[in-house]
């Protein structure tokens, strides 16, 4: 079965259009997002186009700076600093990865944690270590939405991440084993400090696999019957065409023949993790979130 992240994605985001409708009607809200690019990273450039895109569907306002990779990081915290002050903007989103001269940990400690819909602040990161509520990143919020709807319950089936990085790896393992109604699954995360991650992957029940290297698993690493969410978004050129295309670190044709479900690349994770991005901003605006302050 093929997992259709585009499809969610898109269902979830009519809905959102209705909630925004909704805001501005009852309470005279337009959810507010703003996105700073730094530099000219072309992969960064197609996803800020596209998060500014899908605001514009939902009804959101969006502001998109784009600065030249040379600028100061304290032209970047000022930027942050005014729309932590803009009623508004409700939610900021500063695209990784930043320019090396820029320091990734204090432009994110600059964010004010309520409009931190990315889920990268600190606080926000502890409070998803501890199980409070707070700002969940969109690519892990993406996937456990998938779960949801394509597996079902995970209590206490064996999930294994490949992958520790801050965006992905990290945070869905923290989701996935959070003793909640839709998660309590038991998590294994493994690392390229591993020498041989086939004795870990084939004991997945789902294998979450965020590496950022072209078709890195194939068949040999997964278990008869597993589900694969393939995080990878990695441009090859492919030899018959000469054309640059998309592929993911699943070996796809390789893999689908052998599991129970898969998500393909492109239109797998990557929209899920739009469609959530909305949805933090939604929730930034409501302030639903926030409830306990
Ligand atoms: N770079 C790769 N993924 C992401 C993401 O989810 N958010 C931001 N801000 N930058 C990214």
């Amino acid at each position: 079965m093929l997992i259709d992240g585009k499809a969610v994605a898109a269902e979830l985001r009519a809905q959102l259009r209705r909630s925004v409708e909704r805001l501005m009607a009852e309470r005279g809200i337009r959810p507010g997002l703003a996105l700073l690019l730094v530099g000219d990273n072309p992969a960064s450039q197609v996803y800020v186009r596209s998060k500014a895109k899908a605001c514009q569907e939902v009804g959101f306002l969006s502001v998109v700076e784009r600065l030249p990779a040379e600028t100061p990081q304290q032209t970047v915290l000022e930027y942050i600093r005014r729309w932590n002050q803009s009623p508004e903007i409700h939610g900021i989103l500063v695209q990784l990865p930043l320019p090396r001269h820029i320091e990734e940990q204090e432009v994110l400690l600059a964010i004010d944690p309520r409009k931190d819909v990315d889920g990268f602040h600190p606080e926000n990161v502890g409070r998803l270590v501890l199980g409070l509520p707070g700002f969940v990143p969109c690519t892990p919020a993406g996937i456990l939405e998938l779960l949801r709807r394509y597996v079902g319950p995970l209590a206490g089936k064996h999930v294994v991440v490949v992958g520790r990085s801050n965006i992905v790896g990290k945070p869905v393992a923290n989701l996935l084993f959070q003793k909640t109604p839709d998660a309590n699954a038991v998590v294994t995360i493994c690392h390229t400090g591993a020498r041989d991650l086939v004795p870990f992957t084939r004991q997945a029940d789902v294998l979450i696999v965020a590496m950022g290297v072209a078709g890195a698993i194939g068949a040999e690493h997964v278990k008869e019957g597993a589900v694969v969410i393939d995080v990878g978004i990695n441009r090859v050129v492919d030899p018959a065409t000469g054309k640059e295309r998309l592929v993911g670190d699943v070996r796809f044709e390789e893999v689908f023949p052998k599991v129970s479900a898969i998500t393909p690349v492109p239109g797998g994770v990557g929209p899920m993790t739009i469609a959530m991005l909305l949805w933090n901003t939604y929730r930034a605006a409501t302030g639903e979130l926030w409830s306990d302050r």
